[in-house]
């Protein structure tokens, strides 16, 4: 192959490269679950000092930044995203002194450290609620959050027939003939964006964790703060009604043109740091369009992308998404963001081995997996070929690319676990519909043995299937052709050759075939069909399977440079 691997080490902090404003274009992000990682303690809960015993292995994979999600005192009724303290750590996974050590760690390697807000809702343990249960209705306490009166002769009747996100009702009684709004669980409450006091504190929060060194910020439905509701005692509209108004920036409860002057405010935090904040917004909304306001440079200056993770491993697909999203980002000034697993959907390798999304009844992900038996027409393989063959495409495409714990061993999603054993509200509001999102964030094996495959010294979390051992960070490491040996190779060559953010297509001829270029003469080229096709003209720096000769087999991408 080539001496391009033969890349410099990782830069620490003090060096030019920290102090780059730019560093979030074009970095190479890696989420981490933090109960999931490293469990340093043996309680089956992944942990702070987890993290940073694994600098070395971050370090080694060649990322420039982590992104944590919440480790803040949680009940866990939603995975962490419901919050209790924003300013602290919770304590199965660590303290704030820990949360000051990995940060140094992640910093000495020559890493960013990106952490979770998660601003639309609380944790019914917040101080903030308990205040607002114990207080009265109309109380300053309870117009912190959404409190309605209820319908009926005493309160008795939810104020609206609204539905959650998760499922099940999203108004719950309080008892004393009132009720609060919740877009998520009965245990995350809505805060209400109009009160001063809300805003305020979030800045708080922001200074807080910037003070203690966090590089940037990934904001948690961005897009549902701000809300436009009829005022105490006017009725609410029903759900049907809600659901046929467009997402036009004037819907009552998503995407409303004003939750950008929050933004704003946020961007004078970051921008009184040095080198500024960075943060990039989860905004599920309508089109791309409405996705650019949520990455302007007055607001959060970048947002997540994620229309190729709702693709098939499909040639045509990959090139519309990608010459659209490029587009948009030249027009609002930001980088794109590239995501094909999180920890909120089954994991790519197992759903490029599913038939095409078009194929599958219902919901189509997890569920119809798991209808007929977990290894229903699940072809593991070729899901994991494809996963290695769109993870190289991504890696060569301008802009940030948002990797997934775990992805870089080619897991797959564990889809059998015993509904005693699960977590994740969604499936259990869903009763037989949903199975939730706890298949992705089972605790990852480093090692190919012990009590839970090295993630601690005693059983994990959520259970660990036996394949695991087939995955383990121990198992791959060193071994030629493995996925963590693919991703290392791929990161530090994409930190060599990473460019301007330009790219331009190269016709092969082949529908199946997608092949582009960098202004530096970095070629990639992937064959998302069965059949081999010619490799373009140039070295070969790497391939995501062993190349046939002068061919490429499918499912595969090739990096080569052009001569
Ligand atoms: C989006 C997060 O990614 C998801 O995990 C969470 O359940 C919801 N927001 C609610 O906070």
């Amino acid at each position: 192959m080539t001496d391009l691997l033969d890349v410099p080490a990782a830069k620490g902090d003090g060096s030019d490269a920290a102090s780059d404003p730019t560093w979030w274009r074009q970095a190479a992000v890696y989420q981490i679950y933090p109960r999931s990682f490293a469990d340093s303690d043996g309680d089956g809960i992944g942990n702070l000092r987890g993290i940073t015993s694994r600098a070395d292995y971050l370090a080694a994979l060649g990322i420039d930044a982590v992104w944590l999600s919440p480790f803040y005192p949680s009940a866990l009724a939603d995975g962490g995203y419901d919050v209790a303290d924003y300013r602290d750590v919770d304590p199965r996974i660590g303290t704030l002194d820990d949360f000051d050590e990995m940060v140094a760690a992640l910093h000495g390697a020559g890493i960013r450290v990106v952490v979770d807000i998660v601003p639309n809702h609380t944790s019914d343990l917040h101080e903030w609620f308990r205040e607002a249960l114990a207080s009265p209705k109309g109380s300053p306490a309870r117009d912190r959050y959404i409190f309605r009166d209820g319908l009926g002769a005493d309160g008795e009747l939810p104020p609206a027939d609204w539905t959650s996100t998760f499922g099940g009702p999203a108004w719950e009684p309080v008892g004393d003939g009132q009720w609060y709004f919740h877009h998520f669980a009965t245990e995350q409450p809505d805060l209400n964006w109009d009160n001063p006091e809300v805003r305020e504190d979030f800045l708080h929060t922001l200074r807080f964790w910037s003070d203690r060194g966090v590089d940037g910020f990934r904001i948690d439905v961005a897009h549902m703060l701000t809300k436009d509701l009829p005022a105490p005692g006017e009725p609410l509209p029903p759900q049907a009604e809600l659901e046929a108004m467009p997402r036009d920036g004037r819907h009552p409860l998503f995407d409303r043109d004003d939750v950008h002057e929050v933004y704003a405010g946020w961007r004078e935090v970051f921008d009184a740091y040095d080198p500024p904040r960075t943060a990039v917004a989860e905004a599920w909304v309508e089109s791309a369009e409405r996705r650019a306001r949520y990455a302007s440079k007055e607001g959060l200056g970048q947002a997540f992308n994620f229309d190729l993770l709702e693709a098939d491993f499909d040639a045509a697909q990959f090139r519309r998404i990608i010459t659209a999203n490029l587009e948009l980002a030249a027009t609002s000034g930001s980088s794109t963001t590239w995501v094909f697993s999180n920890h909120d959907v089954v994991r790519h390798a197992t759903r490029y081995g599913l038939p095409p999304r078009g194929d599958r009844p219902g919901k189509g992900g997890a569920e119809w997996l798991l209808a007929g038996g977990p290894e229903r027409e699940l072809d593991r393989a070729a899901g994991l070929a494809r996963a290695r063959a769109a993870t190289m495409l991504e890696l060569a495409l301008p802009g940030s690319s948002y990797l997934y714990q775990g992805e870089e061993l080619g897991l797959h999603e564990v889809a059998d676990i015993p509904d005693d054993e699960r977590q994740d509200p969604s499936f259990f509001r869903n009763p037989g519909v949903d199975m939730g999102r706890d298949g992705c964030r089972v605790p990852l094996p480093w090692t190919t043995d012990g009590p839970s495959f090295g993630f601690g010294d005693g059983p994990a979390h959520l259970p660990q299937p036996a394949w695991f051992a087939d995955h383990a960070a121990g198992a791959q490491d060193g071994v030629e052709g493995s996925t963590l040996e693919l991703y290392r190779a791929a990161l530090a060559l994409r930190r060599k050759l990473q460019t301007g953010e330009e790219l331009e297509w190269l016709e092969t001829g082949p529908a199946d075939v997608l092949a582009f270029r960098r202004p530096n003469g970095w070629v990639s080229v992937t064959n998302f069909g069965d059949a081999p096709v010619p490799l373009p003209d140039g070295e070969v720096l790497l391939s995501s399977a062993p190349l046939d000769g002068g061919v490429l087999p499918g499912a595969t991408t090739a990096w080569v440079m052009a001569r």
